[in-house]
């Protein structure tokens, strides 16, 4: 895990969703945009994500360096399309970030309740500013 440095700006960014202790995609992946955005005004940091089943995910938290749950300040539904971004206030962009998410789904007639950790992990090659 690395620190990608974010100079003045808003940026997008390319992520991916993993499994938390193993390299392989998420089941969370197809339920995560794969561009986010990253905002560093004011001397604060953050980072937009768009969850684009806001029906089925019901939470979700990034953990910030010392390990604790962030939740989002910001949440913007958009009922007809049924995503919603969300947006944290990060301490620092690392390469990879623990999150977690709450899902319910409705699988073989019987209602799933789920509550994962994942990681999101950051291509530092993607960031791109925008205006
Ligand atoms: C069709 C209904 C679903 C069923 C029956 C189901 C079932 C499961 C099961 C059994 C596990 C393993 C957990 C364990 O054994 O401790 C798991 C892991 C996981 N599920 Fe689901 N799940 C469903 C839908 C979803 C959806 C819609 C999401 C989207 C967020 C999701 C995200 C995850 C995540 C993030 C994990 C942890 C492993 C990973 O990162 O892939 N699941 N699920």
């Amino acid at each position: 895990m690395t620190m990608i440095n974010v100079d003045e700006g808003k940026y997008a960014i390319t992520i991916q969703a993993m499994k938390k202790n193993e390299d392989e995609p998420s089941a969370m992946a197809n339920f995560l945009s794969e561009s986010a955005i990253i905002k560093n005004q004011e001397g604060s940091l953050s980072l937009i994500i768009t969850l684009l089943d806001a029906k089925t995910i019901t939470g979700f938290q990034v953990e910030n360096q010392a390990g604790e749950q962030i939740h989002a300040f910001d949440k913007q539904l958009d009922e007809e399309a049924n995503t919603r971004d969300e947006t944290f206030e990060i301490d620092q962009l690392t390469t990879s970030i623990v999150a977690r998410v709450q899902y319910e789904a409705t699988y073989q007639g019987q209602k799933i309740q789920g509550d994962e950790e994942i990681r999101l992990i950051f291509d530092e090659e993607s960031l791109e500013k925008m205006n």
